[in-house]
């Protein structure tokens, strides 16, 4: 893997395997999150109780932060079959015809990316997650009829990294949305602890700490920075992963002591240096750096806002003082005011 793609929350192939061993499977194992956890606990024991399947579910949060993993616990604790599909794999309303006609009584069919569904898939959707029908146009023009399929009881599980882009009459139909946050980094250092232990790393509680604390709130990005740094120990060391060895496998991973990597950094210094702290558009930003408008927005932002290195303006963005500060430059003159 480049090695400036560390701390991406975004999922690259090499997660798939890993987060299948260290995937939680029932919500007892699920770590953090503990007003969902709550909440989902009493919506799927009164589901069951009633032998009925949930119902629909929307999940949204960053990248990285436990959507696919909240998912498959919610079908373990249901006891379900999960079918997996994504906003942009539907294709077609046929693609969702052939899905839904077949799920099985019960199953729960996880959209990813359930903002990119097309309009009229969308529409397809709403008597499928409504009433458990199918309304199939049948033949062109003046012939053409509609018949109505009947569906098993299913469950849709969206996931979304972008709520605000999805219509108001779809997230209607969901009877629970789920606001997954960033983790505290004593949750993320519970997770490293856990991942350790299933993958028969030795690491101190320090080292699990200063991980924990370069994270970015993420478990994808912790449990990818445990396995780097136990490469790291490996080679450089007996395997055991100490907190002086974790200090200098991180410096030489380029992730700083608040988790930024180049891309975050290059981001920030775009801000003061080009554009005198901002505000500055996502576009032009995005110009500035290289990095696409859709990655700054959905992968880097949300945690240098989370930090409070940058402020979202009508205008655009802008560094704040303690961004400065991170980068050890200076705060001009005409600035100092108005960043206090
Ligand atoms: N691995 C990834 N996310 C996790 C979580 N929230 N709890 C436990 N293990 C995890």
């Amino acid at each position: 893997m480049d090695e400036e793609r560390l701390i991406t929350p975004k999922e690259q192939n090499e997660d798939q395997v890993f987060d299948m061993t260290l995937r939680p499977k029932v919500l007892a194992e699920y770590i953090g999150q503990e007003q969902i956890k709550k909440n989902l606990e009493i919506f799927i024991s009164a589901a069951k109780k009633r032998k009925e399947p949930i119902e629909h579910v929307l999940l949204y949060g960053c990248p990285g932060l436990g959507k696919t993993t909240l998912a498959h616990v919610i079908s373990n604790e249901m006891g379900a079959q999960i079918r997996i599909t994504s906003g942009p794999a539907i294709e077609r309303a046929g693609d969702l015809a052939a899905i839904l006609t077949n799920l099985g009584e019960g199953d729960i069919l996880f959209i990813d990316e359930i903002h990119r569904l097309n309009k009229v898939i969308e529409e397809v959707l709403y008597p499928a997650m409504e009433e458990y029908a199918l309304d199939l146009v049948i033949g062109k023009g003046p012939g053409a009829r509609t018949v109505r399929l009947d569906l098993p009881r299913f469950t849709i599980i969206g996931a979304t990294t972008k709520v605000s882009m999805i219509s108001s009459p779809l997230r209607d139909r969901f009877g629970a949305t789920y606001h997954l946050n960033f983790y505290e980094d004593a949750d993320i250092g519970k997770i490293i602890n856990r991942s350790a232990k299933i993958l028969n790393i030795k690491i101190d509680n320090g080292a699990v700490e200063l991980l924990a604390s370069r994270a970015r709130k993420t478990p994808r990005v912790a449990n990818r920075i445990l396995k780097r740094v136990r490469d790291y120990a490996e080679v450089k060391a007996n395997g055991i992963i100490t907190m002086e060895l974790a200090e200098v496998a991180l410096k030489n991973l380029g992730v700083d002591q608040f988790g930024l990597d180049q891309i975050d950094r290059r981001i920030l210094e775009s801000i003061i240096k080009k554009f005198q702290g901002g505000p500055v558009g996502l576009n032009t930003l995005s110009a500035a750096t290289g990095e696409e408008q859709a990655t700054i927005e959905e992968v880097y932002e949300p945690y240098l806002l989370q930090l409070g290195f940058i402020n979202r303006t009508p205008r655009g963005r802008v560094a704040t003082e303690t961004a400065y500060k991170h980068l050890g430059i200076d705060i001009p003159k005409n600035l100092q005011e108005k960043l206090v």
